[in-house]
């Protein structure tokens, strides 16, 4: 028969088992998000330069040293104030690329850049790296621009 001390022991020892097991998932759960806190962080941005037509962009925006070793991003995010809505600047090799207003065709609330895809938080639309609605309610694609590459530089046609 148990007194009161060996129930309150019990109760003491479920409840360390408890929050060891609350800690141990909260520990699982941080080392799982790890890889997706990365992978934001690495996200890119630059000012650019403004020029008469457009903004210009160094192509090396687009490179990095991990480990000493040169890597490519896939994309960067050109966020300038004199731009309403920053650029989503996405590369598929040296010479082409495509540049996207970062501005839901939905009701205009500014997307986040997912990898190869642009996400609306305010009611779901996607939008690929080319700027087409994967996904609704957004029925039009986005706004692109021209980009032309001279030298080291890209050009993103503002007028376009
Ligand atoms: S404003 Fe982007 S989906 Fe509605």
């Amino acid at each position: 028969m148990r007194n009161s001390n060996s129930f309150d022991f019990l109760k003491a020892y479920n409840m360390d088992r408890r929050i060891f097991t609350k800690a141990c998932i909260s520990c699982l759960g941080l080392a799982l998000l790890s890889p997706m806190v990365t992978s934001c962080q690495s996200t890119h941005y630059t000012t650019g330069m403004i020029e008469d037509n457009g903004i210009t962009v160094l192509k090396s925006e687009f490179t990095y040293l991990k480990k000493d070793q040169p890597m490519t991003r896939a994309y960067i995010i050109v966020r300038n104030e004199n731009l309403e809505f920053p650029i989503y600047l996405y590369r598929f090799s040296d010479n082409e690329y495509s540049a996207l207003l970062m501005k839901c065709t939905h009701q205009g609330n500014e997307l986040s850049a997912a990898g190869d895809h642009l996400h609306c938080s305010a009611h779901g639309s996607e939008f690929n790296n080319k700027g087409a609605v994967a996904q609704g309610p957004a029925e039009k694609n986005l706004r692109t621009f021209n980009v032309t590459t001279e030298g080291d530089k890209l050009l993103i046609d503002l007028r376009s």
